[in-house]
């Protein structure tokens, strides 16, 4: 044994020695983080290319909204005394599927859904060890986090990853949010359930149910990683907010909010901008969903503060009940983000129309990847049969004009709007291939152009527009609801870069089938490039398909249709069409 040993082997000793009273017998657990509330035990996991990286799965970050604390702003968790266990996610949030289906595989569901998971790979982790610390000595809080008293660098950088389902369903479980393939690239990968439907998104324009209460959990997230993150060796000044769907709405909302301001560095965006048109943030929308719900839940009180105590009283299946209630009026979502009014003690998210305010600039200084696929509303195909959605429209045309317009443009305009779409789409004849082209070009790929286009005008940080295009046969999602088209649909370009464990399971297709293996590799990199440089391109940048931002002169955006194989594009005529088109209506008379 030489001296070196024997010397570090008595600094250890002296070390816990000392403090063991904040420092848990290290025998305890081996995968363990210390948060501001107490000590986290997770679990060792294998990620891709069978690199082993730790899991801390159902971390509290905030206290559990129960009972008076339904519709309030998260409060800190509450501090435990020795290890959490936080191998398992728990409860997902109280909500109605019509959407993920055999995607999602809960453990459970419960209003005391506030957590996050945190995945890191497992030499990084601080305190790892098989009995004493590994990158040092002293416990993060005791210490201050000096990063000189650690000998670490400045740590890893962090994907805050914000799940979809339309503000309504969904939650950051590994059954389709797996950190497999980013975790085994060197990247911190959290993911988190806030509240959703009526819990995350009433609002009665009040103190006590503002509106916006998902948004204001995620806040409360990304400060709890500002404050948390070194413990997990990352990096809490190196945040990547990412998001799918409603997901990526809301990220693209927090870029525009006060309240988010330096919690994170850059922002990716799959499928979903926080300008209003598949969703609107108009207030008149707010009263209308919030009098739907009050009339579903059998509440004649129109005084705020009493709706309020009902309402917390409510037992949570009379809620859910009338949630499912607005559901199926509306489709995919429930109550959605809104435009709020300030309110004492209440921090406001959104204080303007996100589309006023990205065209005044807010929140340019921050770097944008903003991604659609070819095909997206194939995804929903079963749901517009399930709602009937094409008699819907027959009886009442104004339900293929953009939600946002139907709350905000004088009523008077929009039967001539209703007939422009329907004229163009339909051509006399509306089916679900139309409608799913509708929604495709006027829900996804018009919002990432009008996007592109409004932050090519008020310049700023660099923004990357792309459409994923790869058609897999055997994609995840083609498996896993046995659905078929040509083309990729909404979620599809995620599942190559988080993987979805419930449909791929252990047993990874991936290992077997070399193109996909090949895609996940090629949007992994694209993606885990932007994460770590804030350029989404290799390093070597003379290659074939160099993929450059959107600027003042054209709105290009990179095809990826291959692994390996994208061509930096222009839009097409036939999108510079699509563009066109929608431009001309949102922009046709200022409501
Ligand atoms: C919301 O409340 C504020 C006062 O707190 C009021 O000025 C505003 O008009 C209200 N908005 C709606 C849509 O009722
Ligand atoms: C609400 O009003 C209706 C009629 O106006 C009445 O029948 C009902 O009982 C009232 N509900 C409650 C909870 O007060
Ligand atoms: C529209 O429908 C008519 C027949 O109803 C057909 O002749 C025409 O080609 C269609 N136009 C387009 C653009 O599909
Ligand atoms: C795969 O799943 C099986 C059954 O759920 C489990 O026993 C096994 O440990 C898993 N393997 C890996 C590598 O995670």
């Amino acid at each position: 044994m030489s001296s070196w040993t024997v010397m570090f082997g008595v600094l250890v000793i002296a070390c816990c020695a000392i403090s063991t009273s904040a420092w848990p017998e290290t025998s305890d657990c081996s995968i363990r983080a210390k948060t501001e509330a107490g000590w986290v035990c997770g679990t060792r996991r294998v990620g891709d290319f069978g690199l082993l990286y730790a899991s801390f799965r159902g971390v509290p970050y905030a206290k559990q909204p129960l009972g008076d604390l339904r519709f309030k702003e998260l409060q800190p968790p509450e501090p435990w005394e020795g290890f959490l266990d936080t191998t398992n996610e728990g409860p997902i949030c109280p909500q109605q599927d019509p959407l993920y289906k055999r995607l999602m595989q809960p453990s459970g569901v419960s209003e005391a859904c506030i957590h996050a998971n945190i995945h890191v790979p497992v030499a990084d982790l601080p305190w790892y060890s098989h009995g004493r610390p590994a990158r040092g000595l002293v416990p993060p809080h005791e210490a201050g986090f000096d990063d000189d008293i650690l000998g670490i660098s400045s740590g890893l950088p962090i994907v805050v990853f914000i799940h979809g389902g339309g503000f309504a369903f969904g939650s950051g479980d590994a059954d389709v949010y797996g950190p497999e393939f980013l975790v085994s690239k060197r990247v911190i990968v959290i993911t988190f359930n806030y509240r959703l439907n009526v819990f995350g998104f009433l609002s009665l324009n009040s103190t006590s149910v503002p509106g916006n209460n998902g948004l204001r959990d995620m806040v409360t997230l990304l400060r709890w990683v500002r404050r948390n993150a070194r413990s997990f060796g990352g990096d809490p000044y190196d945040v990547t907010l990412a998001g799918q769907s409603a997901g990526a709405s809301s990220a693209h909302l927090l870029s525009l909010s006060p309240a988010a301001e330096g919690l994170f560095k850059r922002v990716w965006l799959m499928s979903g901008v926080g300008l209003p048109i598949y969703f609107t943030t108009s207030p008149a929308f707010a009263q209308t969903a919030a009098t739907a719900f009050l009339t579903a839940m059998n509440i004649n009180s129109t005084d705020p503060e009493e709706i309020h105590q009902i309402l917390v009283e409510a037992p949570l299946e009379k809620i859910m009940e009338a949630n499912s209630i607005m559901l199926d009026m509306f489709g995919l979502y429930t109550f959605t983000p809104v435009v709020e009014s300030s309110h004492p003690g209440v921090t406001t998210i959104i204080d303007e129309d996100p589309d006023v305010l990205v065209a005044r600039g807010r929140g340019k200084q921050i770097p944008l990847v903003v991604g659609f696929t070819n095909v997206e509303c194939e995804s929903f195909r079963k749901r517009f049969d399930q709602i009937n959605f094409i008699s819907q429209v027959k009886a009442n045309p104004l339900l293929v004009v953009s939600p946002h317009l139907l709350l905000t443009k004088p009523p008077t305009v929009l039967p001539s709007i209703a007939n422009e779409i329907q004229d163009k789409y339909f051509n006399g004849t509306i089916n679900l291939d139309n409608t799913v082209k509708l929604c495709t070009d006027q829900y996804f790929k018009y919002p990432a152009f009008r996007l592109a286009s409004m932050r090519s005008k008020t310049g700023g940080a660099p923004m990357y527009l792309y459409q994923f295009s790869y058609d897999d046969v055997n994609s995840v999602l083609k498996e896993g609801w046995d659905i078929s088209y040509t083309g990729a649909a909404h979620i599809e370009d995620m599942t190559y870069v988080l993987r979805t464990n419930s449909i791929v399971g252990n047993e990874s297709l991936y290992a077997t089938l070399e193109n996909e293996g090949l895609m996940k590799d090629w949007m992994t990199m694209l993606f885990t490039n932007y994460v770590q440089t804030g350029n989404p391109n290799r390093n070597d940048d003379g290659f074939v398909g160099y993929w450059l931002p959107v600027n003042k002169h054209q709105i290009r955006y990179q095809d990826i249709c291959k692994p390996g194989e994208s061509y930096g594009l222009k839009l097409t005529d036939n999108s510079l069409d699509t563009k066109r088109f929608f431009d001309s209506i949102f922009d046709k008379v200022t409501g």
